[in-house]
């Protein structure tokens, strides 16, 4: 079963290496015999282009047959051409040796090469993909805060959580995302939610493309790629110039230079956004300005977290320009209202993070917020709409008889907290001493137990009547309260 979809793959038939990827430069992505030997020795690449080239990507080159752990996994140290090593990528480490750019952005765009490093094959190669996972190594147009944005950073195995999840007996051995029955998603759904369907049902946080709508991150990606594109200077196969017989199209011009180069680098990687969405979008943003596209500010991400009577929004932009800022807009049956004001920088080239919280009371059920972002003029755009799900909590605070009541040998101690606050729930004797504390945190927002067992915690307990205390403090310091009740333990 896994050889039918290896053998499907292109790691198998290699479609590629046969017709280009012949020289010994092209190893050890090219060749499973290259990267067999390198995997060995890491430092020689010892090929020979009689024997290694055209070898496919074989079992024996990803799988070491004498090993166990861990599939026998032939991982070797990563280090991206810009100098950083790789590292938490899991078995991810695997692809990433194969699937990273070929050039090192500090050394191919320069201030002072004649043509701004412009090569033959002009570009970060055919698979930067570890690169704009990572964050690393695009040209980031001085901007250094865009380096390790990450947005899929949590993804244990990085690559092969996606490219190599569970779809069926072993089909996962073909490594791409979709076939003729759609696209995989169901990793997916595990983060971004059970209705998605395919990889485009993820919306844009803004209408990054300009184009009037918000659409899919995948579309609006293509979108801000054929804006860039249309900035910038075509062979005569109506391609974007990628090779040095074009280089006299853009000598003396940096601004196309870095604009071509970014383009490759994004169409390259060939997943529009899903890699690294942030990433993908501020350094798209980045190429189009300084081009001289007029393009309004950018939401990269908008997201609303809820909490117990409170949802907490973030969000960020990668450029603005005359930004007066965002007014936070609560759907309110079928009109929107406003929750607030938050003043934006004006004008900025850098990276910035915005938060808000709002504060609801007794609102239960589903919320939908969005951003109206209004210029210093004016005009003003929306943001995507986001619904989330709230709980309205308890509104004041509150101590429950304990239940059971009389017991033996536990009982259950309820309380109610309107805000997070630092608690302290305490069990007296009849003449005041302490017997047990049983909470002093800080907890969330909501209701609360706390279990009083006489018997697990070993306390040699007689009959009678003893006192429980609520004390507790918003962690803000603005509301506290105190109260004391009474039980019996009977045995
Ligand atoms: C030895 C180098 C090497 C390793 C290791 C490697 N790849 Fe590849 N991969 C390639 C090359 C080269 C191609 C293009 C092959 C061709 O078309 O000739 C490719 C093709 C692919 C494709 C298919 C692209 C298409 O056009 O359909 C996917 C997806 C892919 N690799 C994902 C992965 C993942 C995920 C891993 C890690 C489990 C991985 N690769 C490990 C070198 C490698
Ligand atoms: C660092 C690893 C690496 C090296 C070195 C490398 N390649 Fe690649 N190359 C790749 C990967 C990975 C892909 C597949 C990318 C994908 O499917 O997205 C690829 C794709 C290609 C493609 C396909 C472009 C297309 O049509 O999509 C060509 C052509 C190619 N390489 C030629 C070469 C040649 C020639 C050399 C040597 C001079 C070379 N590569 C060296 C990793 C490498
Ligand atoms: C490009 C590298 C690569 C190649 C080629 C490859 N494998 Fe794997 N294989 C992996 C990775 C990575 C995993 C681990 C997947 C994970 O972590 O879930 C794996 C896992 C497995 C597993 C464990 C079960 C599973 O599917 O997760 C088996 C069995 C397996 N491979 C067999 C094979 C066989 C047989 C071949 C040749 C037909 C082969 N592999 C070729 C990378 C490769
Ligand atoms: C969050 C899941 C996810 C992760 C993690 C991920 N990919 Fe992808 N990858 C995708 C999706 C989705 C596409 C786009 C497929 C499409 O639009 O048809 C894609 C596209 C690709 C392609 C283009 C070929 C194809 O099948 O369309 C290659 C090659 C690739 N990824 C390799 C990698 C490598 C190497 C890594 C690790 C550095 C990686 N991917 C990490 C989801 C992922
Ligand atoms: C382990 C959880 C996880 C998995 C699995 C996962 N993602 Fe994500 N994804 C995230 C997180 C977290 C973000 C970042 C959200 C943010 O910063 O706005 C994200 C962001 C994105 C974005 C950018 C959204 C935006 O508004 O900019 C896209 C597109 C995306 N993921 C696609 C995918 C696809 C397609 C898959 C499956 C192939 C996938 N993700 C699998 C957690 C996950």
């Amino acid at each position: 079963m896994v050889g039918t979809y290896y053998n499907a793959s292109n790691h198998a038939t290699m479609p590629l290496a046969g017709k280009d990827a012949t020289s010994a430069s092209c190893f050890p992505c090219h060749s499973g015999s290259a990267y067999y030997k390198y995997s060995q020795n890491q430092t020689t690449p010892g090929y020979v282009a009689a024997t290694d080239a055209s070898q496919p990507i074989t079992c024996a080159v990803c799988h070491d047959p004498h090993t166990a752990a861990n599939y026998g996994l032939r991982l070797v140290p990563v280090t991206l051409k810009n100098g950083y090593s790789v590292s938490s990528v899991g078995n991810g480490q695997l692809c990433m040796t194969c699937h990273q750019s070929r050039k090192n952005i500090a050394t191919t765009i320069t201030a002072t090469a004649p043509y701004y490093g412009f090569s033959d094959r002009f570009g970060p190669h055919h698979g930067p993909q570890a690169d704009m996972f990572l964050g690393q190594n695009a040209y980031q147009y001085g901007d250094s805060t865009l380096t390790g944005i990450n947005t899929h950073g949590g993804l244990k195995d990085a690559c092969v959580t996606c490219h190599m999840q569970t779809r069926g007996t072993n089909s996962n051995h073909q490594w791409n995302m979709s076939d003729s029955t759609g696209d995989y998603v169901t990793v997916c759904k595990s983060c971004h939610g059970q209705s998605i369907t395919s990889f485009d049902d993820i919306k844009a946080s803004s209408d990054w493309d300009g184009n009037g709508k918000i659409e899919g991150v995948q579309t609006e990606v293509q979108g801000m790629v054929n804006n860039l594109a249309a900035l910038l200077p075509k062979d005569n196969t109506g391609a974007v110039v990628s090779m040095m017989a074009d280089s006299l199209k853009v000598k003396g011009q940096p601004s196309i230079v870095k604009g071509i180069y970014t383009y490759y680098f994004v169409t390259s990687d060939r997943s529009l956004g899903v890699h690294n969405a942030k990433y993908t979008v501020a350094i798209l943003q980045k190429a189009l300005n300084s081009l001289g596209a007029t393009t309004p500010v950018e939401l990269t991400t908008f997201t609303a977290s809820p909490a117990v009577n409170q949802v907490a929004l973030n969000w960020e932009t990668v450029t603005e320009a005359n930004n007066k800022g965002f007014e936070v807009q609560r759907k309110s049956g079928t009109s929107w209202i406003s929750e607030g004001f938050v003043n934006g920088k004006g004008t900025s080239t850098k990276v910035t993070k915005y938060s808000f919280t709002d504060k609801l009371s007794n609102i239960n059920g589903n919320v939908t917020y969005r951003l109206k972002q209004v210029d210093m003029n004016g005009t003003y755009q929306y943001s995507k709409e986001i619904e989330v799900s709230v709980s309205a909590g308890p509104q004041t605070f509150a101590l429950s008889q304990n239940y059971p009541n009389p017991f033996n040998p536990s009982t259950t101690i309820q309380y109610s907290l309107p805000y997070a606050s630092n608690v302290k729930v305490t069990i007296y004797n009849i003449t005041g001493a302490v017997v047990k504390v049983l909470v002093s945190a800080a907890q969330e927002a909501g209701v609360h137990q706390a279990i009083m067992n006489t018997a697990s915690n070993g306390m040699n307990l007689s009959s009678g009547v003893y006192f429980y205390s609520l004390q507790a403090v918003s962690l803000d310091g603005s509301h506290s309260f105190k109260q004391t009740k009474k039980m019996i333990l009977m045995k």
